[in-house]
């Protein structure tokens, strides 16, 4: 049977879906129809009917779905029943921030080591991995199957780590540098900025002409290096 390509607007609204049926799993609702969702999630029911619909429907019956299924199938849409191996380049303080919330969590990544061109840093570790010379990047990242890199160097020198990723057994990139990076599409890249959203929260304040203090006493822009 021919596999019909799913849309990346439905694939990004799927880690929402997620995320709100394992907490109503975890608060042991055993079965929700599309229309309690809808008022839950703040989306129109078609809406969650025509997404689930890409995926056969999940089986609603009667009065719903079973949430756990629901849960369950959605993860392993989004491949969460697999555990991928990471590994952190540029290991300063977002990179230390990421492994350190990530890895106390029990999810399907696993950081399992870290690199940065600071000799300072080979002697330490971050929430217990180790920090290791970029030198050793190629031959550990195809030893050890690794499966996402974590970008979280300056802007500058992404674009040259990259490239060289791309020669590599890599299969994503997690970028959170500012630079909208472009790969051949063997290599998965997505790119990350939180500050889009927090732009987008400065126009939900200014849009009804509220202000706030007037841009320009700094740089009047959200830093972005
Ligand atoms: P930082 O200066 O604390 O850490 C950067 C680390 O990268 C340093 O340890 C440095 O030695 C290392 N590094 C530099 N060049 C390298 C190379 N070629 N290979 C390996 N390691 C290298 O910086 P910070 O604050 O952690 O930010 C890191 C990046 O993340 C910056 O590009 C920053 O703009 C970006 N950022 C992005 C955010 C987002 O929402 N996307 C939020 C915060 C920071």
């Amino acid at each position: 049977m021919e596999e019909r390509e799913i849309s990346q607007a439905v694939i990004g609204r799927l880690p929402r879906y997620y995320r709100y049926l394992r907490d109503l799993k975890d608060s042991g609702k055993e079965r929700i129809s599309s229309q309690e969702l809808s008022r839950i999630m703040k989306v129109t029911a078609s809406q969650i009917r025509q997404d689930f619909n890409n995926f056969g429907g999940f089986g609603q019956q009667g009065y719903g779905y079973n949430t756990k299924y629901l849960y369950e199938e959605i993860g392993k849409i989004l491949g969460l029943d697999h555990q991928h191996k990471m590994v952190l380049i540029g290991a300063g303080n977002l990179g230390q921030a990421l492994v350190n919330y990530l890895g106390n969590r029990q999810t399907s990544f696993d950081f399992i080591c870290a690199f940065d061109i600071n000799r300072q840093l080979y002697e330490q570790t971050i929430g217990g991995i180790p920090i290791r010379p970029m030198e050793e990047l190629q031959s550990f990242v195809d030893e050890n199957e690794v499966d996402i890199a974590v970008l979280t160097i300056p802007k500058s020198e992404v674009h040259r780590v990259a490239g060289f990723l791309a020669g590599t057994k890599i299969r994503a990139i997690w970028n959170f540098a500012h630079v909208d990076l472009e790969l051949p599409s063997h290599i998965q890249v997505e790119n990350v900025h939180l500050q889009d959203s927090l732009m987008k929260l400065s126009y939900n304040i200014h849009k009804n002409g509220v202000s706030g203090s007037p841009a320009g006493s700094r740089s009047g822009e959200p830093a972005v290096d």
